[in-house]
């Protein structure tokens, strides 16, 4: 059952707590406004790293595609380049990191995106006795970010992620990595990404605050290579 007060969010079953081994474990939080390049780097940091990613954008895509219940509620606002409601975010990232594949680290894109919803994280990652390693915050310029977004493409089987000019495939509209066809997102159109980086601002931004506070923040230029993004994101992590 949820819990829907605004004191805590989080499903009650989702607090069986499990004690991460040592110091080496890395909990990390992907900062940063549509078309940073959280997705990107995620999968770089996947590769280096093998942490599980967990994005709650990909996990509402593939509840809208599967037309489940939850998927049918965001569409609604992820079509609008709204947040979804945090009723319907919480929850479910909470059992996400309780599973078994999470107990050495895990990677979190898109999430939290308010600070309501990184009060939640802290209380629950708390009563886990557990802790965040490193939030990276991707800072572009925002006339980047628009072109960035429209021109992206995503391959329907494996979800590699390419850009029509910035990092183009070999074949139009073929996956470099699988073959598979490339699509693009239904917010990825000019006034919904519009919409959804003033949502950034107003709402995501103020993280970076408040994540500065615990003193986890690494900020990185992301107007950069993808590689050297990548570089600069490890360097952060001192490993
Ligand atoms: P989500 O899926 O999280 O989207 P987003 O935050 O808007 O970010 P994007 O995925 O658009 O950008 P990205 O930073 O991953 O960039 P990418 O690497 O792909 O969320 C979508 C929606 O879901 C939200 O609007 C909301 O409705 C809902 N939602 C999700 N989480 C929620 C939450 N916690 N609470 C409430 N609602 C939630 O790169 C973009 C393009 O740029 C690509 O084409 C790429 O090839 C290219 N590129 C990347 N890096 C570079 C580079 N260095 N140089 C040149 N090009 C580059
Ligand atoms: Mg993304």
């Amino acid at each position: 059952m949820y819990l829907v007060t605004k004191a805590y969010l989080f499903k009650k079953d989702s607090c069986k707590s499990y004690v991460l081994n040592g110091d080496e474990s890395m909990r990390i939080i992907l900062l940063g406004p549509p078309g940073a390049g959280k997705g990107t780097q995620a999968a770089k940091i996947v590769d280096e790293y093998k942490i599980p990613h967990i994005s709650t954008g990909d996990i509402f895509r593939k509840n809208i595609k599967e037309g489940t219940e939850l998927g049918k509620q965001a569409q609604e606002y992820m079509n609008k380049g709204a947040l979804v409601p945090d009723e319907l975010t919480c929850g479910l990232v909470a059992d996400r990191i309780s599973q078994e594949d999470c107990k050495e680290g895990f990677m979190l894109d898109g999430f939290p995106r308010n600070i309501f919803q990184a009060e939640m994280l802290d209380k629950f990652l708390s009563e886990k006795g557990i802790e965040l390693t490193k939030v990276v915050n991707i800072e572009v310029e925002k006339e980047l970010l628009v072109a960035r977004a429209v021109g992206r493409r995503i391959c329907k089987s494996c979800g590699a992620t390419f850009h029509i000019e910035y990092n183009p495939t070999k074949t139009e509209g073929i996956c470099d990595v699988c073959e598979g066809e490339l699509y693009q997102r239904a917010d990825d159109n000019e006034e919904t990404v519009s919409n959804r980086i003033q949502v950034y601002i107003d709402e995501t931004k103020p993280l970076v605050d408040y994540y500065s506070k615990q003193g986890i923040v690494a900020t990185i230029n992301g107007d950069q290579s993808i590689d050297k993004v990548f570089d600069d994101i490890k360097n952060s992590f001192g490993k």
